[in-house]
């Protein structure tokens, strides 16, 4: 008799290249040599390498009540958290995506908690989920928890812009395969590769999946915009993805991804939301049916401290400001590193993938051994086919020259 004492479907799992995993080797070794260099970090760090904690948020957690932060978290939301998120999620958009669509607010763990129960609850076990193939590796192992499976298109074309044409035919094929799409884009600010999809790619994604919808299948886009907050064109701008979103069929239900994590730099709590749009009433209540349910079930509810502190800081106009003044600081942090790692980048003819903004740069790569190459030089990063992802987030200036040297010997 078969003796074993995982389930059948947990046979095989096992966690592979793990990003956080790397991360705390990396921190081992430097630990040992400070001389190391631990590109892996997908955290805004400070050039003295502490984290980039936010004044108006630190101060914010710091005033609040016994009931803000030891009571449970409503499972969906207090409503100054709920409404703050649409608030600053569209921006300027906000009045049109609210005339347009039915929007819903359900908070979860981290942008990682409305991934998994976006994925979970809007495919049938056995169907492909469909992403880019440069990706962040954690979609693939929330998809398989999900029993689902992945299909890629190419990110690129030859010229390093979004690849239309392959997006456009995987997501035909895919969607006549299984009857059903569901798409995951992280954008603005792709991690791993720096890309941000222009107005006109955006146009295309939506054109693409207005067409499956037609045909009466069932069409979720997942929009994962975890480092929406870092974009280099600014705050306002990094919101006008939304102005294409109009023209969304209104059998489609778009879930967007927000991370408490990145935007507040409050990695540890464990906050985000997942938010459900779709010009279908009947849509927008499955959302929430299942969406609350997934709440209840997974995790229960929340981290309490920092819903009411993102609350308090979306509903204070005074600290909203003061807010968006300090992420325009870290937006400049970046910039600069970024800069220098180009102008680097360049004096040794060193290839990157173009960036527009957040906490990676993307470095192609046919060297099957970068990653131990690397190591053996101090040098840690995390390598994905094809590439390898520089989180510059976490890499100070004074580093970066030597960095891009290494990676220029290996590359
Ligand atoms: C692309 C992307 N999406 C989502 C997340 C989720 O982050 P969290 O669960 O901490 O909000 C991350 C975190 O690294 C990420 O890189």
């Amino acid at each position: 008799m078969e003796n074993r004492i995982v389930g059948k479907h947990a046979l095989t799992k096992k966690m592979v290249s793990n990003i956080l995993k790397t991360s705390q080797e990396a921190k081992a070794a430097k630990r040992l040599d400070p001389n190391v260099i631990d590109a892996t970090v997908g955290m805004l760090n400070l050039e003295t390498g502490n984290v980039c904690k936010y004044k108006t948020v630190a101060d914010t957690l710091a005033q609040l009540t016994d009931a803000e932060t030891y009571h449970y978290a409503p499972a969906n939301g207090t409503a100054e958290f709920r409404n703050g998120i649409v608030d600053w999620v569209f921006g300027p958009h906000k009045e049109a995506i609210l005339k347009t669509f039915h929007v819903n607010v359900i908070p979860t763990t981290g942008g990682s908690g409305a991934i998994s129960n976006a994925m979970y609850n809007f495919n049938d076990f056995g169907q492909k989920i469909l992403i880019p193939n440069n990706y962040w590796t954690p979609y693939e192992n929330i998809a398989y928890e999900a029993n689902l499976g992945v299909e890629t298109f190419l990110m690129y074309d030859e010229q390093y812009n979004f690849n239309r044409k392959d997006f456009r035919e995987k997501a035909l094929a895919l969607s006549e395969e299984q009857q059903r799409l569901f798409l995951v884009l992280n954008d603005p600010c792709n991690n791993p590769t720096g890309l941000c999809l222009t107005k006109a790619d955006w146009v295309e994604v939506i054109n693409v999946l207005n067409e499956i919808a037609r045909k009466n299948y069932p069409v979720t886009i997942l929009h994962d915009l975890a480092y929406l907050d870092y974009d280099m064109s600014g705050w306002e701008n990094s919101r006008d993805i939304f102005e294409t979103y109009l023209q969304m069929d209104e059998r489609i239900l778009a879930v967007i991804a927000f991370s408490g994590s990145k935007t507040f730099s409050l990695y540890g709590f464990r906050v985000g939301a997942q938010v459900g749009l779709s010009k279908s009433q009947e849509v927008i209540d499955d959302f929430i049916r299942v969406g609350d349910y997934s709440v209840r079930a997974r995790f229960s509810s929340v981290n309490r401290p920092a819903m009411s502190a993102i609350g308090k800081i979306f509903t204070n106009e005074d600290k909203k400001q003061a807010f968006k003044a300090e992420l325009m600081q870290a937006r400049a942090i970046l910039k600069k590193r970024v800069e220098f790692f180009k102008a680097c980048a360049e004096k040794e003819n060193l290839i990157t993938m173009p960036y527009g903004g957040g906490f990676f740069i993307g470095i192609p790569t046919g060297n099957l051994n970068i990653y131990e190459d690397l190591v053996k030089d101090g040098v840690f990063v995390i390598t994905m086919k094809g590439m390898i992802r520089i989180a510059i987030s976490s890499v100070p200036l004074s580093e970066i020259e030597r960095l891009v040297k290494i990676i220029k010997k290996h590359v």
